[in-house]
Formats: structure tokens, C-alpha cells, sequence
């Protein structure tokens, strides 16, 4: 669904809240052609207890954090980013949403050094249901291993969250859909499994859990860390440290992606070779079944991961 359709109509801008279609950059900005902007991906959640930012802390964490090797001075704190963030779903009267933070080098001048460009931040916030389908929640998707293998982390820092680095993601996603698949897995550099174009992998073997380390040339993804934590508080073994070799994947139980756009989503095929028994394995089940209870109730145990919305 394009925005047009959308029931959406002010935006955040360097400190003013403006008519969406109002919120214009000038052609020559920095970001638009070299990439140099961070930005987030978070979703508010309509709990029973109301709207909440699910881990909004550290989505604000991981936007400065990758701000900081592109020397980039966000000029915002991170309470003038919540209270605006909140102050665009109350507006908006939005119960749940996706949000979008980014901050980037502006317009000034094209040099690749960005030192004249002021650094521009802007947040946005619209509803979007599930990413990769309703359906592929219950039944799984079918991916395929992307022949484009992701950027090193010795090329760019790939545990910063950059603009610039998702034409890597669109190469690999826009491939395997154009050969009948609905998402790619990416190898690193070393041919190890790394992630997914906007998701981190699990694999289920043996009742035990194994994603690959930070160190594989991945994004420290937030609902990584919140399945890491929910598995584990349900008992499981987690190996959140560990090389998965291609042909892993083929002999996994089970196979899922997380993130904030895909949520807990099943994977059931990796280049036509089925998983497990070609559905929604019982590990990833009870996973994502768990995740889901959290973000419609917000629990007193899980307290710390919701920032609500405070609307009257
Ligand atoms: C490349 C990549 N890996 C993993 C993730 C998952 O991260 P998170 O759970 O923080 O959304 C994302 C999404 O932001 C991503 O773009």
C-alpha cells in the first residue's frame, strides 16, 4: 500500500511537525547521493495497556550509535526524538504504527566530505501490518540464497544501521524475488550465513537455538535480542555466538526471521530445499506466539521494553 492511501498526514523536521506532503528535500542533499544518512526501524504496538513503542530505548541507542562513524551530530537529544515520535501518533491517533527515524547529511555542497552539510533528522510514522504478509506469519516464506554477498564489516561498519548499505539489501531482496522467492538470506564475506536484507536468521536444531555472532556482519537486531531473551527465558539453549555454514541451513528443524518490520516470520524453503516439514516448526511457533503476547499485553516482566504513548 503506497502512502497516498494512507490516513497519514504530518511528518517531523528538524524540530517542526509539517503537512506531509510538505516534508521536501532539496535535490542535492548529501544522503540522496552518497548515502550518508542512519536511520531506525521501530514499531509502536497497540498493548492493552495502549500504545507503546516497543524497545524504543534501544532503537534511539543503535540511531546515535551509528551515527558515530560517520562523525554525524545528531542535533536532537533522544527525549526531544520520543516526545516528538509520541507527539506524531497522538496527532495522527494512530493505535499502532511502524516509526522511522533518520538523520542525514542535508544541503550545502557534493563533495563526498559531508564537514559543510548540515546534519538534517526527521521522523516519520505510518501503519504497517505484517512485512512479508499475514500468511507468511503462519506459514512461512520461501527464500533463497542471494548470490550478492553482504558488505564486510572491514568495507563499512555493518552493525550501523545506514542508508546507504540497503542497496545491498535491495540487490539481494529484488533477486530472489524475481526468481519466485519472498525474501533472500546473505552471506557474509567468508560465505557463512549473515542475515537476512532487513532481518537477522535463526536456526532450530536439536531443540537448541543458533543465530550468527555480531562478528558475521550483521545488524545487532532488536528483536534478535528480544527473541535471544524471550527464548531464553522459556528455557531454551541459545548460540548467539556461532559461524552457520550454508548447507546448516538446508538440515536446520526450523528456520525463522526476526526484526521489527518481519516480526518472528517462519522460513520453510532455502532455494527449494523444504525445512524441517516444510511449515512452522513448534520452536519458532511457541517463539513467536510469545513475542506476539508480549506486544499485545505489555507484561509487568517485559515492563522495561515499552514506552507508552500517553494519549488522552
Ligand atoms: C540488515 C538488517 N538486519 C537485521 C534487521 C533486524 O533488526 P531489528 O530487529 O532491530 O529491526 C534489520 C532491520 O532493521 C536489518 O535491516
Amino acid at each position: 500500500m503506497g502512502f497516498d492511501e494512507m490516513d497519514v498526514d504530518t511528518i517531523w523536521m528538524d524540530g517542526e511537525f509539517v503537512d506531509w506532503d510538505e516534508a521536501q528535500v532539496h535535490v542535492l542533499t548529501h544522503g540522496l547521493h552518497y548515502g550518508s544518512g542512519v536511520f531506525e526501524g521501530a514499531r509502536c504496538y497497540e498493548t492493552e495497556k495502549g500504545p507503546a513503542l516497543f524497545r524504543w530505548e534501544e532503537h534511539l541507542e543503535r540511531l546515535f550509535q551509528s551515527a558515530k562513524p560517520y562523525e554525524m551530530d545528531i542535533e536532537f537529544t533522544k527525549e526531544e526524538l520520543t516526545e516528538a515520535t509520541k507527539e506524531l501518533i497522538r496527532r495522527q491517533e494512530l493505535p499502532s504504527c511502524y516509526v522511522r527515524p533518520i538523520a542525514y547529511y542535508g544541503y550545502n555542497s557534493l563533495g563526498v566530505s559531508p564537514k559543510d552539510c548540515p546534519t538534517r533528522t526527521a521522523i516519520a510514522v505510518w501503519p504497517w501490518g505484517a512485512y512479508l504478509g499475514e500468511d507468511a506469519l503462519e506459514n512461512g516464506i520461501d527464500v533463497m540464497i542471494s548470490s550478492w554477498r553482504k558488505h564486510s564489516s572491514s568495507q563499512i561498519p555493518t552493525n550501523a544501521k545506514t542508508t546507504g548499505l540497503y542497496v545491498n539489501s535491495m540487490l539481494a531482496g529484488e533477486e530472489a524475488r524475481r526468481n519466485g522467492y519472498a525474501e533472500a538470506i546473505v552471506l557474509n564475506k567468508e560465505g557463512h550465513v549473515a542475515e537476512g536484507p532487513g532481518e537477522n536468521v535463526f536456526l532450530v536444531r536439536d531443540g537448541e537455538i543458533y543465530t550468527p555472532a555480531l562478528s558475521e556482519s550483521i545488524l545487532d537486531g532488536i528483536t534478535r535480542d528480544s527473541v535471544i531473551t524471550i527464548a531464553e527465558d522459556l528455557g531454551y539453549t541459545v548460540h548467539d555466538n556461532v559461524s552457520i555454514s550454508r548447507g546448516e541451513l538446508n538440515t536446520a528443524d526450523e528456520l525463522f526471521f526476526t526484526g521489527s518490520a518481519a516480526e518472528v516470520t517462519p522460513i520453510r524453503k532455502v532455494d527449494n530445499v523444504v525445512i524441517g516439514d516444510g511449515s512452522r516448526g513448534p520452536v519458532t511457533e511457541e517463539l513467536q506466539q510469545k513475542f506476539f503476547e508480549i506486544v499485545e499485553e505489555a507484561p509487568d516482566e517485559y515492563a522495561e521494553w515499552f514506552e507508552f504513548v500517553d494519549i488522552e
